[in-house]
């Protein structure tokens, strides 16, 4: 494939060329967003080209025929997916990595997992860095020695300036060039979902480059993608410091998260919706992003960004403190869907009854699984010797669980003994109470692990011989004795 050849108005060729390497969750919307770009008289402004692994060939094949290789609720990723590929034929994916020493630009979106060894401590930790600097290796033997290289990798402070550069100068010099490599760091806040696209496009960024240089150009290039009016560009001084904000960023968010855990299983032994008692503290403007009781942590980012920092403190930093707070709200959120196997024990034992889980990606409306609390909480459930279903409408396959059978939405769950509502997608939230009776059993025991069921229809299944439970909805239990003393 070539732009120059495969241009329909045969000027493609002449825009700089974009390469974005990784074309996951993150690489694949950024790739799209950059390919949409358009001057004011709606041409675009980039070619774009998006690099994976050859193993990834399912996937190209299917984004050069204009499709998503995964579901999405943003229509709009879709269509201009689409748009590139085929109207405007300037965005292709493609495994052939020489197409980097033709770039202006590569951004890069390859992953780098952090592993924790230990359940129980999560000072033990093992990054797997090797795999990234070969991705930066590659870069380095081929771009072009102007060519900006844009990390948008969540990487531990420090990594851009003391794992990427020298990476990159390594290979200059082995190539004779003597300038320096142009690098810049700017983080993905992109979020999956309803606003796909919008999260990047319609978003606040923060960027920064290793030298003013690259701070430059990486402001001009993010200036013509981002709608900077509404969203204006923010600048930090070093990498490191845009490395560790987008760290601190989703630590907040996870530490926020597993605060709110003990509060919910105190709220739960009182007897208190504890939903509620959140609605009114969020009328306090400082306290409006407090978060609410749910059934897990899941994904890729808020699970594991925090030791990304740890690393960084115990590695290049020698931080005899470390990270202890945000170290611990991952152990709490990790273990944290184990307590509705706690809350359903109450009510029931599990073994060999049988169980739906309904929802299985790490968020609403979403089909990404990674690290998603489902997993934790069907392997427990496996382990007490229930019978487990899945369903869960983004996803077709589970890949970390590939043996669990998938159930519909419908009258199949009339034989279930228990059903969980694990992930706030949107079939589940607009189920009527008349659905939900109609396609449960007499007894069923209804899970509500992430607030997806309102009171009434709450009251509507306990007053038709169905039992319901919730995370954080201690009242669940004040509202059964009120149907009880009115039934009898
Ligand atoms: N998923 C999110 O919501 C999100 C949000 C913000 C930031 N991030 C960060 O963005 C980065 C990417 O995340 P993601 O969710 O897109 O991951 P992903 O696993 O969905 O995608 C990564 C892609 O990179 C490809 N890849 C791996 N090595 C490669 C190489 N050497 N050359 C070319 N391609 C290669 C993989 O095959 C895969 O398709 C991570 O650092 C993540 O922490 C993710």
């Amino acid at each position: 494939m070539s732009f120059k050849s495969g241009d329909k108005k045969g000027k493609s060729g002449n825009r700089p060329l974009v390469c974005v390497q990784g074309l996951g969750f993150v690489g694949l919307a950024m790739a799209t967003v950059i390919a949409n770009a358009c001057d004011n008289n709606k041409i675009p402004i980039y070619n774009v080209i998006g690099i994976d692994l050859p193993t990834n060939k399912n996937s190209i094949d299917i984004i050069n025929g204009g499709e998503l290789p995964f579901k999405t609720e943003d229509t709009s990723f879709l269509e201009e997916l689409n748009r590139a590929v085929l109207i405007n034929k300037n965005f292709f994916a493609t495994s052939d990595v020489s197409f980097y020493s033709q770039a202006d630009i590569v951004i890069v979106d390859v992953p780098l997992n952090i592993k924790k060894r230990s359940k129980n401590d999560y000072s033990k930790y093992l990054l797997p860095k090797k795999p990234f600097e070969i991705a930066i290796g590659l870069l380095g033997e081929k771009i072009k020695p102007d060519c900006l290289v844009l990390i948008e990798t969540t990487v531990p402070p420090g990594f851009c300036s003391k794992i990427v550069k020298p990476i990159l100068e390594k290979h200059f010099k082995l190539r004779n060039i003597t300038s320096s490599p142009i690098i810049a760091y700017s983080y993905e806040r992109v979020m999956p979902g309803k606003e796909y696209l919008d999260s990047i496009r319609n978003y606040y960024r923060t960027f920064s480059g290793i030298d003013d240089i690259s701070a430059q150009k990486a402001q001009s290039f993010l200036e013509s993608i981002i709608n900077i009016k509404d969203y204006p560009l923010r600048r930090e001084q070093e990498t490191e410091s845009c490395e560790l904000a987008k760290i601190l960023e989703n630590s907040y968010r996870a530490v926020n998260i597993a605060f709110i855990y003990e509060w919910t299983l105190l709220a739960e032994k009182i007897g208190i919706n504890l939903f509620s008692v959140i609605k009114g503290i969020k009328n306090r403007k400082t306290h409006n992003n407090i978060m609410e009781p749910g059934f897990g942590v899941g994904g890729y980012c808020l699970t594991k960004d925090s030791l990304l920092a740890l690393w960084s403190a115990d590695n290049f930093y020698n931080s005899m403190y470390g990270l202890p707070f945000s170290k611990t709200a991952l152990e709490v959120n990790d273990k944290m869907p184990l307590h509705t196997i706690d809350l359903i024990l109450q009510e029931t034992s599990v073994r060999d009854k049988k169980v739906a889980i309904m929802g299985i990606s790490y968020r609403e409306d979403v089909g990404d699984t990674r690290f998603s609390p489902s997993e934790l909480f069907y392997k427990e459930l496996l382990k007490l010797k229930g019978i487990c279903f899945v369903h869960d409408p983004y996803v077709e396959y589970w890949p970390e669980c590939q043996e669990a059978p998938f159930i519909s939405f419908d009258h199949s769950l009339k034989n279930v003994d228990i059903i969980a509502f694990t992930v706030r997608h949107r079939c589940y939230l607009e189920a009527t109470k008349e659905y939900l009776l109609e396609i449960s059993k007499e007894g069923a025991l209804f899970v509500d692990a992430f607030n997806i069921l309102d009171d009434k229809k709450i009251s509507f299944l306990l007053e038709h011989n169905r039992n319901v439970i919730g995370v954080g909805k201690g009242h669940i239990q004040r509202m059964k004795e009120t149907i009880n003393c009115q039934k009898y």
